[in-house]
């Protein structure tokens, strides 16, 4: 298997974002990391509120900021960050 670069996640956990979807999403993305075995390279974390309420909520995936991340849409959203050759994306 080829390396990868790490794939980092955060999720706002400010209280719009966290009221408003992110606190489903971030029990789907660990629950769908757990059911797959976590790799070593997927790094999850949460941010307090950066301001971008409206937009929200967001997640971010490597530097990128996802807005209006909804719970149902979040785990495609994470596997089109998954490598090609990853056991995860099925
Ligand atoms: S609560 Fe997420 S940007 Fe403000």
């Amino acid at each position: 298997m080829r390396e990868h670069r790490p794939l980092q996640i955060t999720v706002c956990m400010g209280s719009s974002c966290f009221s408003r979807g992110n606190n489903r999403s971030v029990a789907l993305i660990q629950k769908f990391l757990a059911d797959h075995g976590m790799p070593a390279t997927v790094e999850l974390a949460g941010h307090l509120c950066e301001g971008q309420c409206k937009n929200g909520p967001n997640i971010t995936i490597n530097g990128v900021t996802y807005p209006g991340s909804a719970p149902d849409a979040v785990i495609n959203l994470l596997k089109r960050h998954l490598p090609e050759d990853n056991p995860w994306t099925t």
